[in-house]
């Protein structure tokens, strides 16, 4: 597998800037790219429960999140935010942050894209996406990793970078990097089932 391309297409490659970033549907990946000025509109700090770190997310993604943690907590399980809204700058910083004197640009852009999004290239950035206690693989056996597994997509949230789609995401397995998608689709799934 050439890890520069899901399928036939390749990163970073034809990339087209996202006309809709307001939107809670809004698709961020590393062919559709957010303005460098983007900062979305209804940003909220998460309730400082389950937020040490005083980090901010959109006002529907907020809610969902801390509703989430509650429910958790009532069945003991702590979760908090690490991780939330990344401007465009702390983003590219963050993308950096690791390129040493020795190394060229394009090698060090082959391995860092495995785990870090370019500058407009994060979901981080949408104020949708939240890293929730531990950034290391072996969270997903944790409890707490089982429990987001099992119940995040209840309250709107997906596992947007899932062990064995690595190919299709271009990223390496994220068991603590969830994406708020919104509910409506689940109630208006569970009316259906009515
Ligand atoms: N670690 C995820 C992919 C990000 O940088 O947005
Ligand atoms: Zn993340």
């Amino acid at each position: 597998m050439d890890e520069r391309f899901a399928g036939e297409k390749q990163y970073y490659v034809n990339i087209k800037k996202v006309l809709n970033p307001d939107s809670i549907y809004v698709l961020v990946d590393k062919f559709n790219q957010l303005d460098e000025e983007y900062v979305p509109f209804d940003l909220e700090m998460i309730h400082e429960k389950f937020n040490p770190m005083r980090l901010l997310m959109r006002r529907e993604a907020r809610i969902a999140f801390e509703d989430m943690c509650c429910l958790a907590e009532r069945q003991g399980i702590m979760l908090e935010a690490v991780s939330a809204f990344r401007s465009y700058s702390y983003q590219s910083m963050i993308y950096m942050k690791n390129w040493a004197e020795g190394i060229s640009l394009e090698e060090y852009q082959r391995i860092r894209d495995r785990v870090s999004a370019r500058p407009g290239h994060s979901e981080h950035q949408t104020g949708l996406a939240v890293d929730i206690n531990d950034l290391e693989e072996t969270f997903a056996d944790t409890q707490a990793g089982r429990w987001l597994a099992n119940n995040a997509h209840y309250f709107g949230f997906i596992l947007r970078y899932p062990k064995g789609k690595e190919s299709i995401t271009g990223y390496d397995y994220e068991p603590w990097h969830f994406r708020y998608l919104a509910k409506a689709w689940i109630k208006s799934l569970d009316q259906s089932l009515n």
